[in-house]
């Protein structure tokens, strides 16, 4: 599959990343569709990504008024098999669990054209325990997305060791295409660029806050001030959802055995509570106005 060949592109899960990246793609002139078990998967995400951009004011990379137009482009259906039959790409954002995954996979092998890419959004899994769900390993690789909608525009792109070269060109180029920066990551990395070096930022964050050594306040100013960046590391968590936070912490862990890694035992117990950040209107902060929305919070 080269570049030119990729004018179809299929979302599989349109939950909170997946919504975006059917819309930044719809934005740069893909047809897109989008599949979800789950009818409202698409409203609900996009109402969660309105309030985020909202809390955070901040823009997608697209502007606002183009991100709308492409809300209106993407082709909702129920019907796997519909989404997927004519696509040159189809990337899947289901919840993060392997053997989900590696079913969805094994779906989309027997629907997609033969020539289609297939990619995983997955924040932690490599695509080479997926490829093999497949008949066409080369052609799988992992496009790991940010938040387009809140202006990250980065995207990683890994591939396994049964990835083809062009696999990885083509997914380089089309990323490229819809107004994103290609991360290449030269071999499979645990957590992949951007993800494993906040991780570890994320891990001290989070047990420094367990330890009663620092206010999630105090923490998230520090982060803003200090990189510069429009949200600290706890705002940024809550936007994620606390139990996509607590899935990733347990996969470092159970990838390494090092019990360094063990998500500390209060965020364990938000989550149990259902406390799951701005989607459950409470986690770190209390949402719709949670505390760094205030114009005084760095002063
Ligand atoms: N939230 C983020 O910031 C973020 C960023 C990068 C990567 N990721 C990864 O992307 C994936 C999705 O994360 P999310 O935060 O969007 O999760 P989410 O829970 O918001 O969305 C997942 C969606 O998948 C749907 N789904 C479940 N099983 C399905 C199936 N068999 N077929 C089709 N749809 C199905 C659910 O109904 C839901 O709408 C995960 O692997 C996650 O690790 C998330």
């Amino acid at each position: 599959m080269q570049i030119d060949e990729i004018q179809r592109v299929t979302l599989v899960g349109m939950g909170v990343i997946g919504t975006q990246i059917a819309i930044q793609s719809a934005c740069h002139g893909y047809k897109v569709f989008g599949f979800d078990e789950v009818p409202e998967s698409f409203e609900r995400a996009n109402r969660m990504i309105f309030s985020a951009m909202e809390a955070q004011q901040i823009q997608p990379v697209v502007g606002l008024e183009a991100w709308k137009q492409g809300m209106q482009k993407v082709l909702l259906t129920g019907d796997l098999e519909q989404a997927v039959s004519r696509a040159d790409l189809v990337i899947e954002a289901v919840p993060e669990r392997l053997e989900l995954k590696r079913q969805v996979f094994a779906d989309l092998d027997r629907l997609a054209p033969a020539p289609a890419l297939l990619a995983s959004n997955s924040s932690s899994i490599p695509i080479s325990r997926i490829q093999d769900a497949t008949k066409r390993p080369a052609q799988c690789l992992n496009l790991h997305f940010y938040f387009p909608a809140l202006g990250i525009n980065l995207v990683d792109v890994m591939g396994g060791e049964a990835t083809a070269p062009a696999t990885l060109e083509a997914g380089a180029a089309w990323v490229r295409s819809i107004g994103c920066l290609p991360i290449r990551l030269k071999k499979e990395t645990f957590g992949f660029c951007f993800n494993r070096m906040q991780h570890a930022a994320r891990r001290e964050a989070l047990h420094m806050w367990a330890e009663g050594a620092v206010e999630v306040e105090d923490a998230d100013r520090a982060w803003m001030v200090g990189t510069g960046m429009p949200f600290g590391l706890f705002g940024m968590m809550d936007q994620v959802g606390l139990d996509v936070v607590y899935n990733v912490e347990m996969s470092y862990y159970n990838e390494t055995g090092d019990a360094r890694f063990l998500p500390p035992e209060p965020l364990k117990d938000m989550v149990d509570r259902g406390e799951l950040g701005y989607k459950t209107g409470k986690g770190f902060y209390t949402y719709p106005n949670p505390e760094y929305k205030n114009p005084d919070f760095l002063s």
